[in-house]
């Protein structure tokens, strides 16, 4: 629920188990009052201190410049005094960089309006309500509405905010964040997610001091280096006791997460796209809108952070129609042929798998083109007769007939130097005059901020995807973008390159979805280098890894799940000794880290071992039984491995409790060890439960 106190000038926003307060002060700065476990009352205006030396600009106006200083503002501004991390920076039309905004008015309104042309949650009218408040600068008549939708079941607040330009002037937007966050503890830790590729999103968890603490990207994607997520808690915060203050982007490119404990010993924690490379153009009437954020507060550990994050995604984020179906069990032939395969080939892997129980094949990398590495095509959609005999059509039909759904894998957003493509339009691929443009995996990025590049690419895909009976795309990028210059925009706006380019990715996957409404997409990003709440407004699963060993996933699964439900999370079991590691791990094990995500194989079934093997019809099962309880259900974390305790559990239990599946996994023996006491979590404490397959019964 949403109120506003026209005589204590307090908003107040609650959802079941939280309260977010904000307030005026002398009837036009809006300054953030309190965020955290719920609150009766709607007072709290003491908290601005504005009875106190220098804090009320009304009644000391000499000292304004100490207010701007400490002031917990919502959406503070650069420029004019507040020396903290601003959220706006706004250069008028003489160079100057100031900006000061005052409160003008507010509205709350039933339900959520859509972000023009990029992902953002949604909910009817009785899921979701939204305050809008607008602030203005009076000087440079620049209008600033800052929107809260409040989600109050799963406990989650989305923040945006739309800039416009009334004036008759052109601005420049160097920052335009899209959320700020005050919180007041005695300690703080910071949680941020990190890693590089093949090594994805692992927990780094750090004592905040005073300054600033920073996680950003410059690669032109979300990274597998960083993650646009913020989770600030107390030291004695645990996965089930404790506060948790979770921020995270709705959005795919560049971004800066940052918190900072200022001179009050307040942190003041920011969110948005990253102002190192980005600035817009701003003409008279332009209005901008930032991506969205998600917030939520636990006072129960970042268990329940997960768990909000979780039903907040699968009930407002994720809009496929195959989020609540179990995903056909794919297998998919990168690991197995990599380039090296043929129509023969494939048809044989189809067979087995079939045979096998699996579901669909996905054809990966090499199919177009004259593709047999990684150095030439990309941009050359064109089926690679040779390779595939009869063409496309023909092995799809050959694929359906034997009873498997068949997928596809396409790098769109990318082009090969030496492909037909970049011998017409050189200028298409994104380059700094006079430069050789820098390669990675021989590869060049596309300028989708131009639309007749945008158009090529869709009907490039589009045309594939008409010519047969295609159910699944993978949709890879493999590499991170550099060489930021485009051939036809003006030099006061190649700054805005990097947005526009995310921008042309959201639009293309838009179009596919629409197009193909049953297709069920999955991203990827040489693995899990696309991770974010932004594409899975499009795609209900991405791949979360390019590594596939079993003990390697289990941090890279810890990560992502503690965002992120594991429906989302692509996991394949696959061959051994693992093909990134070089580890072995038994095939019991290889599964049932799989199962806690989308599931499938990535491996040679005419060539894996005949025990191995034979265990795959089993693991099936498995999943028919489970997926519906996993891809639902509320997850727990029960234990991280580490070196003392080399075993990793988590459990999965229904959201009416009547059933629940727990994973352990032994990563290394202990030998004459204390036996596992495992405390398990989430189940109804008045009930018993069946072990599944065994005649015990587990009582509490
Ligand atoms: C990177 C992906 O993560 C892999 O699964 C595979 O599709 C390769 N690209 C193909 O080039």
């Amino acid at each position: 629920m949403i109120t506003f106190d026209e005589k204590q000038q307090i908003f107040k926003l609650d959802t079941e188990n939280t309260t977010y307060m904000m307030g005026l002060v002398d009837g036009q700065f809006l300054g953030n009052i309190y965020y955290g476990k719920k609150l009766r009352n709607a007072g709290g205006a003491y908290r601005f201190r504005t009875d106190e030396y220098p804090l009320s600009p009304a009644v000391l106006p000499r000292e304004k410049l100490g207010f701007f200083g400490g002031f917990s503002f919502e959406y503070p501004t650069g420029g004019v005094g507040d020396y903290a991390e601003s959220c706006l920076d706004v250069v008028n039309e003489l160079g100057q960089m100031g900006c000061e905004l005052h409160y003008v008015s507010n509205h709350i309104e039933k339900g959520k309006p859509r972000l023009p042309g990029l992902p953002a949650s949604f909910g009817t009218e009785d899921e979701v309500e939204t305050l809008f408040i607008v602030l203005q600068d009076e000087i440079l008549k620049l209008q600033v509405e800052l929107q809260y939708s409040v989600f109050a079941k799963e406990d989650v607040i989305t923040r945006c905010v739309t800039i416009r330009n009334g004036s008759e002037h052109t601005y420049r937007l160097e920052k335009a964040y899209s959320a700020c966050l005050h919180v007041e503890k005695e300690d703080y830790e910071l949680i941020t997610l990190g890693g590089a590729w093949a090594r994805e999103r692992h927990m780094d968890r750090r004592a905040l001091g005073h300054g600033k603490t920073k996680v950003s990207t410059l690669r032109g994607e979300t990274s597998h280096q960083e993650h646009a997520f913020l989770g600030l808690v107390s030291p004695d915060t645990t996965q089930t006791q404790g506060e948790v203050y979770g921020m995270q982007l709705v959005y795919s490119g560049n971004f800066t997460a940052q918190a900072e404990v200022n001179l009050y010993d307040i942190a003041r924690l920011v969110i948005g796209i990253n102002a190192e490379t980005f600035s817009w153009k701003l003409e008279s009437g332009d209005i901008f809108v930032t991506p969205e954020a998600i917030l939520t507060y636990s006072d129960q550990g970042l268990g329940r952070m997960s768990r909000n994050f979780h039903d907040f995604m699968r009930g407002h984020l994720i809009r496929s129609p195959y989020l609540h179906k179990d995903r056909p069990i794919l297998i998919n032939n990168w690991e197995a042929t990599y380039f090296d395969f043929d129509t023969d080939k494939l048809l044989k892997l189809a067979k087995e798998a079939k045979d096998q129980g699996i579901e669909m094949l996905v054809m990966d990398d090499g199919w177009f083109g004259q593709r047999s590495f990684d150095d030439s095509s990309l941009g050359d959609w064109t089926v690679n007769e040779e390779k595939l005999k009869g063409g496309l059509k023909y092995l799809v039909d050959q694929v359906n007939a034997l009873g498997l759904k068949f997928g596809i894998w396409f790098e769109p957003e990318m082009i090969s130097p030496n492909s037909d493509l970049y011998r017409a339009h050189p200028d298409w691929a994104l380059q700094l005059k006079g430069r050789t443009i820098n390669m990675h995996r021989c590869q060049y990025v596309l300028d989708l901020s131009r639309r007749e590049v945008l158009d090529y690419v869709y009907e490039a895909v589009a045309k594939i995807l008409r010519s047969a009976n295609i159910e699944y795309v993978k949709w890879d990028m493999n590499r991170a973008i550099s060489d930021m210059g485009n051939v036809t925009l003006p030099a006061d706006q190649q700054g805005e390159l990097f947005h526009r380019y995310v921008l042309g990715v959201y639009e293309l996957q838009e179009r596919l979805i629409t197009e193909f409404p049953n297709l069920l997409l999955e991203n990827c990003s040489g693995g899990g280098g696309r991770f974010d709440a932004g594409m899975l407004y499009y795609s209900p699963q991405i791949w979360t890894s390019d590594d596939t060993d079993a003990v390697e996933r289990l941090r890279i699964q810890e990560g992502t799940a503690l965002l992120y439900p594991l429906s989302t999370m692509g996991a394949h079991v696959s061959k051994c000794p693992n093909e990134q590691v070089g580890r072995m791990t038994s095939m019991k094990m290889r599964g049932d880290v799989a199962l806690s995500g989308t599931f499938g194989y990535e491996l040679d079934l005419t060539t894996m071992p005949a025990d191995e093997k034979a265990q795959i019809p089993g693991q099936i099962e498995n999943y028919h039984k489970y997926h519906s309880l996993i891809a639902e259900g509320d997850y727990y974390r029960l234990h991280s491995w580490d070196d003392k305790n080399p075993y990793d559990a988590w459990i999965v239990v229904a959201k009416d409790k009547s059933e629940a599946l727990v994973t352990f996994c032994q990563v290394l023996g202990r030998p004459g060890y204390k036996r596992i006491l495992l405390p398990l979590q989430g189940l109804d404490p008045n009930a018993d439960y069946i072990l599944d397959g065994e005649a015990s019964v587990l009582k509490n």
